[in-house]
C-alpha cells in the first residue's frame, strides 16, 4: 500500500479556536477524520503530523525518503518564510500538494508569497477544510 505523509505546520493545532472568520470552525481533528476517510477509499496509507517547530518539520521531510509515496503539506507560516523547509522538498524530490485553508493571494502583502509553491506538483487553497480533501484527492491521483 502506498503511504503518504500528511504535514500541519504552525498554529494549526489552534484549528477550530484560531480566527474562526478566516479558518472556519472545523478541528484539527475533524480534517484528519475526513483525510482518514478518504484514504480508507483509496487505499492508501496516510501518516499525520501537525508541528509548529520548523526544524521538526524539516526533519520529518527528510525523513521521508523511501517511506512515503507523497507528501500533503499546509506550512501554514512557515509557508512565507522558510527556505528550509522549501530546501527539504526538493532535496528529497517527494512529490508534494501544498494546501492553504485560506486563499493567501487575497490576504497581507506578506503572505502573497510562497517559497514553497516553486517545488510542490501543485497547490490548492482558498476552500476550507475542502483544500485538504481535494489536495489529498489529487496527490493520490499523481503517486
Ligand atoms: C495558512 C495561511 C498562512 O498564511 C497562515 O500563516 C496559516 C494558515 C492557511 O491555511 O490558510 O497559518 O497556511
Amino acid at each position: 500500500m502506498k503511504k503518504i505523509l500528511v504535514i500541519h505546520g504552525p498554529n494549526l493545532n489552534l484549528l477550530g479556536l484560531r480566527e474562526p472568520a478566516i479558518y472556519g470552525k472545523s478541528t484539527l481533528k475533524q480534517i484528519n477524520t475526513e483525510l482518514e476517510k478518504i484514504a480508507r477509499k483509496r487505499k492508501v496509507g496516510l501518516t499525520i503530523k501537525q508541528s509548529n517547530h520548523e526544524g521538526e518539520i524539516v526533519d520529518l521531510i527528510g525523513k521521508s525518503r523511501n517511506r512515503f509515496a507523497g507528501l500533503l503539506i499546509n506550512p501554514a507560516a512557515y509557508t512565507h518564510t522558510s527556505v528550509a523547509i522549501r530546501d527539504a522538498i526538493s532535496s528529497c524530490g517527494i512529490v508534494t500538494v501544498e494546501v492553504h485553508l485560506s486563499n493567501i493571494y487575497s490576504r497581507e502583502e506578506f503572505r502573497q508569497k510562497s517559497l514553497i509553491s516553486p517545488v510542490a506538483k501543485g497547490v490548492v487553497l482558498g476552500f476550507g477544510p475542502k483544500s485538504y480533501s481535494l489536495g489529498l484527492e489529487a496527490l493520490i491521483d499523481l503517486i
